[in-house]
Parts: C-alpha cells; structure tokens; sequence
C-alpha cells in the first residue's frame, strides 16, 4: 500500500465549531479511503497558539481517524514566523510546546512506495528560534539519508505563491530569506514535490522541476487572489511509482463555506472573537468524540 490521505485546515475548536461538520465528513472518507496513513497538514486549531483547551480539543478529534496519523503545526497552532498576519500570534517556545505536548513531534520521515516522505514544521523558518536551526539539521540529514527515493516536502505554508524569487515579506507563503536558504538544499537533496495548505485552495504545477501541490481545506474556502482554485475537500496521494498520483477524496454533504460571510462581513476580525457557535458544542462533541 502506498496511499496517503492529505487533510489540511481543519480549524477546530471547542467552542467555535462551525467547521466540526466537514472534520466529521473528512474523517468518514479518510477512514474508509484504505490508506497507509493520513497527513493532516496544518491549522488544526483557530486560536491554537493561546489555547491549551484547543489543542487538546484538536488532538481528541484527531483520535477519530484510524491508522497512522501525521500531524503538522500551522499559524493557527503554534503561531506565524514573523512579521505575520498577527503580530501577537508569532510562534514561541511555549507555543512549540503546546504543540508537542498534544502531538509528540512537529516533523516526521515516513518511507512509502518509491518516496521518502519528510514532514516539517513550515512556522519555523524564518523563526530565529533555536528549533530552526535544529531542524534544518534534521532535514540536511533526512534528505542525506533518503538514497536515491524522490523526495516530497510536506509543510503547511508553500514554498511561494508564483515564483521563488518573489520579494515581499508575507504570511501566505514562507518569507523570502528562509526561502532562499532552503530552496538549495531542496534541490541538492532530491526533493521532487513539495505539499503544502494554508491557503484553502487546490493548484498542482511544476515550478523549475519542482511539483507543488496545494492542498484544499476542510474548513472554509480560500482566496482566488492567490492563483489557486478555493476548495473544501481532501485528496489522496499515491506514492507507489516515480510519478506521485493525486486523486480527490469525496466528501458528501461538506459545506464549502465562505469566512467572510461567517465574520460577518467585517463584523469580526478574527473567527475566535466570535461568540460561541453552536453554545454547548464542546460538551456534546467531546462527549461523542470519547465515545
Ligand atoms: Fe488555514
Ligand atoms: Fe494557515
């Protein structure tokens, strides 16, 4: 067996539940999809990095998914590398901790098929923190080790939206500092494709010998502005040959749902100044996630 189900920005919560819905359906398929393992590729949580009761709450709902679980850190579990999108979010020590506490790890190698397989945590680039560093070194080492397999980076941010050389600090792909240094090594060590979320939107293209494959969300939709397709949904991806087959995983009844709507169209700023929604949903769904 060598398929992989990739899901990607779940946006959970105990007490904002408007995507519990779509985690519920993705789980459904992702269970019944005769996979090796499922990839879950970031943004768990919406206010994940100030959150214990949250990413204890995404790590329960991830207990539904049977076999083996992935799980990668996003900007709305463990916090943007700088500047970000919010400048009170940036990740941490504590909030890598958080993470690690709930998960075990922010990275992982998984051999499958014909692929190596690396999983990184994609806030930390350009982060300065000394778990940068540490993991650059582990990922030198990993790409070392993987003898002659393709390569796929698994992260939750891309890499950049067009091109690499794009100039501008922004939080919808890794900075252009972090980028440059990491692209060489990418390159010398085989990686072939590089998948990646955040942007709740579907693109698969080739970019200077690179394949780069944006994943959809299971929560809302995203931004066309981007270049990508916005879309609610999941993917499967079969690692047996040299050429790694994408497939879409149905999920009947998902709701493709619009965030701007949701806010309320500039009423709120962010989904986790919300009032509760639905009241009384961390009761019932804990409950019925511990059942
Ligand atoms: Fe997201
Ligand atoms: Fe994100």
């Amino acid at each position: 067996m060598s398929k992989i189900v990739f899901l990607s920005d779940l946006h959970l919560s105990p007490t904002h539940g408007f995507f519990w819905e779509n985690f519920r359906i993705g789980c459904e398929a992702a269970n019944a999809a005769g996979a090796e393992a499922v990839i879950v590729n970031g943004d768990l949580c919406i206010n994940g990095p100030d959150s214990d009761a949250e990413m204890d709450f995404a790590a329960r709902a991830l207990s539904r998914l049977r076999g083996e679980v992935l799980a990668l850190p996003g900007n709305h579990d463990v916090g943007d590398e700088p500047p970000g999108q919010d400048a009170k979010q940036l990740i941490d020590g504590a909030r890598l901790a958080r993470w690690n506490d709930a998960f075990g790890s922010d990275r992982f190698t998984l051999d499958i098929g014909a692929w190596r397989l690396l999983g990184v945590n994609a806030q930390l680039f350009g982060s300065g923190l000394p778990e940068e560093a540490e993991q650059t070194a582990w990922l030198a080492q990993q790409l070392a080790g993987a003898q002659g397999r393709p390569v796929a980076l698994v992260l939750h941010k891309p890499l950049f939206i067009e091109s690499a050389d794009e100039a501008e600090a922004t939080a919808s792909s890794l900075n252009p500092a972090p980028r440059a240094a990491l692209l060489p090594l990418l390159r010398a060590g085989g990686v072939r494709m590089v998948i990646s979320g955040h942007l709740h939107s579907s693109r698969d293209r080739v970019v200077e010998g690179i394949r780069h494959l944006w994943l959809p969300a299971l929560a809302f939709l995203g931004s066309a502005s981007h270049g990508g397709t916005p879309a609610v949904g999941a993917v499967t991806v079969d690692f047996a040959g040299p050429e790694a087959v994408v497939a879409d995983l149905p999920l009947p009844g998902a709701v493709p749902h619009d965030l701007a709507a949701l806010k309320g169209h500039g009423r709120y700023k962010f989904l986790r100044d919300m009032p509760e929604c639905p009241p009384g949903m961390e009761r019932s769904v804990l409950g019925d996630a511990a059942a």
